[in-house]
């Protein structure tokens, strides 16, 4: 009995023993070839995806932007009316004002100054005709073009859609 459990002492501590040395071994080797297999995969990735990612935004800045001018003599009024209707909660064309100004006749009429309408101070200083150019611009993003503006409208993306709804608008004398 005694004799058993010495050998087994002694057995159970010589296989910890074998396990921890190879354990140690094949860590250690695991450590310097994962190391190095995982140190060249980033630095070959890191560089991959840099390349890549130059690539990618300079192609997309390179991509030719057409300028609005261009856009706009294809427009179609029609399409525009349709997109009218995100406008619509806000704006009349009877000339009469609601949570904005009336839009008919916009095209082409001073900024800001349509009478009985209580502009924000951006929208009330800005110099110049609403042009289908600068329209663009605002329509665009409404708050980059005009900063502080009151009118909450988060911006047309499509410049095809921007020129067809100002195309709309131009035909919608004031
Ligand atoms: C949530 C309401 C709202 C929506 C939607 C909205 N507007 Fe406006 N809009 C306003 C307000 C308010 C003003 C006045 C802004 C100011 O005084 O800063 C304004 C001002 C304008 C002006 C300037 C008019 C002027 O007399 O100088 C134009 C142009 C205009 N909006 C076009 C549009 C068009 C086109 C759309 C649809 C794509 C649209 N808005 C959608 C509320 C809106």
């Amino acid at each position: 009995m005694d004799t058993m459990t010495i050998t087994k002492a002694v057995g159970a501590g010589c296989g910890a023993l074998l396990i921890f040395l190879l354990g140690g071994w094949a860590a250690e080797g695991l450590y310097h070839v994962g190391g190095e297999a995982h140190e060249g995969e980033e630095i070959v990735q890191g560089y991959a995806i840099e390349v890549a990612d130059a690539g990618e935004a300079a192609e997309v800045s390179d991509e030719p932007e057409i300028p609005f001018e261009e856009v706009f003599v294809n427009a179609s009024a029609e399409a525009g009316e349709r997109l009218w209707r995100q406008c619509a909660a806000c704006h009349k064309l009877d000339g009469s004002n609601a949570t904005g100004p009336y839009l008919n006749g916009v095209v082409g009429r001073d900024k800001g100054a349509v009478d009985g309408y209580s502009y924000s101070d951006t929208l009330a200083t800005m110099e110049g005709d609403w042009t289908p150019e600068n329209l663009s611009s605002f329509l665009h993003a409404p708050n980059d073009y005009a900063p502080g503006t009151k009118m909450a409208y988060r911006g047309m993306s499509d410049i095809e859609d921007r020129a067809n709804l100002i195309a709309y608008l131009a035909s919608v004398g004031g």
